[in-house]
């Protein structure tokens, strides 16, 4: 390979990271002015991550037993119905809003169900807000927001 030819590949990779650093940048920016499109992957795993313990409250099949806060299991399925049958009167307008509210407002809308009857409200931490970074908190909706 000649001389010119390395210095060649040299500037394209250069440019193509600087393409890439730019893009990233963009894809930040969206993230703190609007509602992300999260990974729902990703927001498994902070499903189960120890230091929010959702999964010692919730019970998810597969996954976890908590018995304190609603069965997580269908909740995507179950929050799209009752955006539309009149239970629910707050501000959330789609799945994904109202399960921001749900995680990071708890007290904004007590959920009806939970397994050993009705849900008792101040029960969910109401600092995930403050616990989880924006795009902890997107990928979490995200998964949530897949199920059912
Ligand atoms: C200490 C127990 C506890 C922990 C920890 C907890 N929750 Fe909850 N959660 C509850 C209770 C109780 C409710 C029902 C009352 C309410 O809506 O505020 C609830 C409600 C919810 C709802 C609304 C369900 C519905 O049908 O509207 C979602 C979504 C939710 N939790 C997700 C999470 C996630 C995600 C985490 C971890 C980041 C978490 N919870 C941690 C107890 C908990």
């Amino acid at each position: 390979m000649g001389l010119t030819r390395v210095w060649r590949l040299v500037g394209f990779a250069i440019l193509a990271l600087v393409f890439l650093a730019g893009c990233r940048s963009t894809t930040a920016n969206v993230t703190t002015t609007a509602v992300v499109a999260g990974n729902a992957v990703t927001g498994a795993a902070v499903f189960v991550d120890a230091r929010f313990a959702c999964t010692s409250c919730h019970t998810f099949e597969g996954i976890s037993d908590g018995n304190t806060g609603p069965i997580l299991t269908t909740i995507g399925a179950d929050v799209a119905v009752r955006l539309t049958d009149g239970s629910y009167p707050g501000a959330a307008t789609d799945v994904v809003s109202y399960l921001r509210e749900a995680i990071t407002d708890p007290r904004a809308f007590v959920a009806p169900a939970c397994p050993a009857g009705p849900c008792f409200d101040r029960v969910m931490p109401n600092n995930f807000g403050e616990l989880l970074s924006p795009e902890e908190l997107a990928d979490l909706v995200a998964f949530l927001a897949a199920q059912g």
